[in-house]
Parts: structure tokens; sequence; C-alpha cells
């Protein structure tokens, strides 16, 4: 799938396995979502901007590349992308961090949005939504809007699982967006649930079941 990067790398297919399995409690849910999140973080990082710097090693003046890393906003959905910020900050500690509240609605299952607080300068950021899942695609569809609307630049998605028929939403609206996630499952189901999937990901990162 274009614009669609899918870590495969062994540890983080380990965790996500854990991830899926029902039996996993909130404990380790939370701090397998943060782990996962940190991997997340270093791949998306491919699409940072880097500045030349020039310095001096012990044997001679060079010039080299350094992030700019003051320039990064973590997007995290409410609440379910909470759980993925910390990862994230871990490896961006000086990005700002701005929650946008989403939630999808139980009948409809369209977004509804609840808390949205965008600073004037967001065209200076690279903006990276964090969220666990992409189901339908219409929360982040939506984020995408408002941070566009307001003046972002096009963000980068990162999310733990995907469907298919979200993805292909997301693209169909923004094909330029770059997807981030550790695995594209097979489909949703009736109730536009990621299966195989890991069931709700909020209810288990945030202990509500
Ligand atoms: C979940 C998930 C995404 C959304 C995905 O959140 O964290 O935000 O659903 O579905 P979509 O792609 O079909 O929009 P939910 O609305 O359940 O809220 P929560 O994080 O507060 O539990
Ligand atoms: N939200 C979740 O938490 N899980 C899904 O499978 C779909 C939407």
């Amino acid at each position: 799938m274009k614009n669609t990067f899918v870590i495969d790398n062994p540890m983080v297919v380990d965790r996500l396995t854990l991830l899926r399995m029902k039996e996993t409690g909130t404990r380790k849910f939370r701090s397998i979502v943060k782990e996962i999140s940190a991997f997340l973080a270093y791949e998306a990082a491919k699409e940072l901007p880097m500045r030349e710097v020039t310095i001096e090693t012990p044997l001679c003046e060079t010039t080299q590349k350094r992030l700019d890393v003051r320039d990064i906003a973590v997007v995290p959905i409410l609440r379910a992308g909470i759980g993925m910020a910390g990862g994230f900050e871990e490896v961006y500690p000086d990005a700002v961090v701005l929650p946008i509240g989403i939630e999808r609605d139980e009948k409809t299952k369209e977004p509804t949005e609840y808390y949205c607080k965008i600073p004037e300068n967001i065209s200076r950021y690279h903006c990276v939504i964090v969220d666990p899942m992409l189901a339908t695609g219409g929360s982040i569809i939506y984020t995408i809007k408002l941070l566009m609307e307001a003046g972002a630049r096009t963000p980068v998605v990162a999310c733990i699982l995907a469907a298919p028929e979200g993805i292909e939403r997301v693209h169909a609206a923004f094909p330029d967006v770059h997807i981030y996630c550790c695995a594209v499952d097979s489909h949703l189901d009736d109730n536009k649930y990621i299966v195989p999937g890991l069931g709700d990901a909020g209810d288990r990162i945030f202990g509500t079941l």
C-alpha cells in the first residue's frame, strides 16, 4: 500500500502478539503500548527535518547533521492516543504535545470532537498524529482536517493497528499522508472493530473494561 509503512521488526511483532492476547492485563498492556510507540517514533523520525552543523571531532572539523527536535508536535487523539504519547515523548523529549479530543459515536461510528486547542504557530511544527487504532479512518481524517485547517503542514500518522478500509479512506482524502503502523489487519467487523485486532484500545489502556 502506497504511503503506508509497516514496522515488521521481530521485537515489535512479538510485543504486538502480547497486546492482541485477551489475557494481557492493563498494566502489561500499557507498558507494551509505550514500548511499541517508541519504535514507531524512531521509524517516523525518518520524516524529520535535519540541519547541517559544523562540529569538531578530536581529529578535525567536520559538517554533520542534527535533528530539529524542537519543531515536532506529537498529536495524541484522546483518549487511547495518550497511551502512546509517553513512548513518543521519550524519543522526542523536546516535542510539544497537542492532544485532540475525538470520540467515535457508538451507534454511527462517526467521530465527534470534544477538545481542540491548536496553537496559532502550528505551521512551524512537524506534526505526528498518534492513535493506537486506525479502523474506519474517521478519527484520523477528522484530526488531519482540524490540523490542516488551522494551518499545519501535512502530518504523519502513527498507529499500532490499521484496517485496510481505514487506510484507503485516509488516502482517498489525503493521498500524501504517510501512515506508520505495526500491522495491517484483515478487515473490520459489523461493529467496525479491527479483526483480529486487540479489542478496545482505550478500555485496555485505561482499565475500563
Ligand atoms: C478509538 C481509537 C480511535 C478510533 C478509531 O477511540 O482509539 O481513536 O476509535 O476508530 P475510527 O478509525 O473508526 O475512527 P474511541 O473513539 O473508542 O475513543 P477512546 O480512545 O476514548 O476509547
Ligand atoms: N477502536 C478500538 O479501540 N478498537 C478497534 O478495533 C476499533 C476502534
